[in-house]
Parts: C-alpha cells; sequence; structure tokens
C-alpha cells in the first residue's frame, strides 16, 4: 500500500479538495487497494469540521462529493504513516518541517512539484481571496502527475 497524505493550512478547502481528486483518480484506474489517502492542515482552527462550502461547492460541480470530510492537524506521526507527506504552499512546507521526524525528510514534498508545466510552486490559499475554480484545476493537474509518478516507481 503506498499512502499519501495533503497537507494546507486549514484542512478545509485545498487539502480536502485534493484528497477527494484524487481518490476520484485512484478509484477511477482501480487503484484504491493500493493507495491510501488522506489529508490534514497544519493549523488546529477547523478540526472537526468539513470542508469549506465553497470547496464542497467547487468539487460537487465537477462531480466530486467531499462533504463527508472533516478537518485534523497533521502531527509527527503522519510522517511515520504516509510516503508521502504534500504541502499546498511553502508556509505549510516550513510547518511540515519543524514536526518531521529525523530520517523521514525524503518523505516531504511539494504537491505542485507533480504539475511543474504550471510554472509555480504554490496552491493559492483561497479562504480569504477566492479563487477556488483555478485552485481547483491546479489541484487536478499536481493529482494526475502524482498519480502517474506513484504508477511509474511502485505499481510497474
Ligand atoms: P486551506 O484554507 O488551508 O486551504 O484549508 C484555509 C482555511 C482556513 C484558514 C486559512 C486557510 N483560516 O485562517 O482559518
Amino acid at each position: 500500500m503506498i499512502s499519501v497524505l495533503f497537507v494546507c493550512l486549514g484542512n478545509i478547502c485545498r487539502s480536502p479538495t485534493a484528497e477527494g481528486v484524487f481518490r476520484s483518480m485512484v478509484e477511477a484506474e482501480g487503484l484504491s487497494n493500493r493507495i491510501s489517502i488522506d489529508s490534514a492542515g497544519t493549523a488546529a482552527y477547523h478540526i472537526g469540521e468539513p470542508p469549506d462550502r465553497r470547496a464542497m461547492t467547487e468539487a460537487k460541480n465537477r462531480g466530486i462529493d467531499i462533504s463527508g470530510l472533516r478537518g485534523r492537524q497533521a502531527n509527527a506521526g503522519d510522517f511515520k504513516r504516509f510516503d508521502y507527506v504534500l504541502a499546498m504552499d511553502e508556509e505549510n512546507y516550513s510547518n511540515l518541517v519543524t514536526i518531521c521526524p529525523s530520517g523521514h525528510e525524503d518523505k516531504l514534498s511539494m504537491f505542485l512539484d507533480f504539475a511543474p508545466g504550471l510554472g509555480i510552486q504554490n496552491v493559492p490559499d483561497p479562504y480569504y481571496e477566492g479563487g477556488f475554480g483555478s485552485v481547483y484545476e491546479m489541484i487536478e493537474k499536481a493529482a494526475a502527475g502524482l498519480l502517474s509518478d506513484i504508477k511509474s516507481k511502485h505499481l510497474s
């Protein structure tokens, strides 16, 4: 089993969207029994909450239901449980570096490293600024790149 954790700040906008989009791609390829998926936030603000309504609506309009997800905070143990820990932006990345147990650093990367064609590093935080549609599309591209990467490295 290959395990993937998507991490943003609040775990109510970007990372639950990535979890839902990636899960749908994994299911479409019949790989649900090979890849496990979760998401978390580096902050504690929204623990136990469903995704932001705007993120749920954006996903629902594109056929993805993320309404059942609930916010949780990332922790050091996540680096032991997951093979891929993927930060949505540099702030999340720095926060993850501070909790990463030694020896697990190689699991951490920027999610958009899997969408080099976008030419950007950070998934913009849509919570205050909006832009849920473009955020969704970036996430879709990186999720596709991630799935190709996992298939070529682990499942071929
Ligand atoms: P996310 O967005 O990190 O993509 O879930 C945010 C959600 C909540 C807050 C910031 C970003 N907040 O400050 O409460």
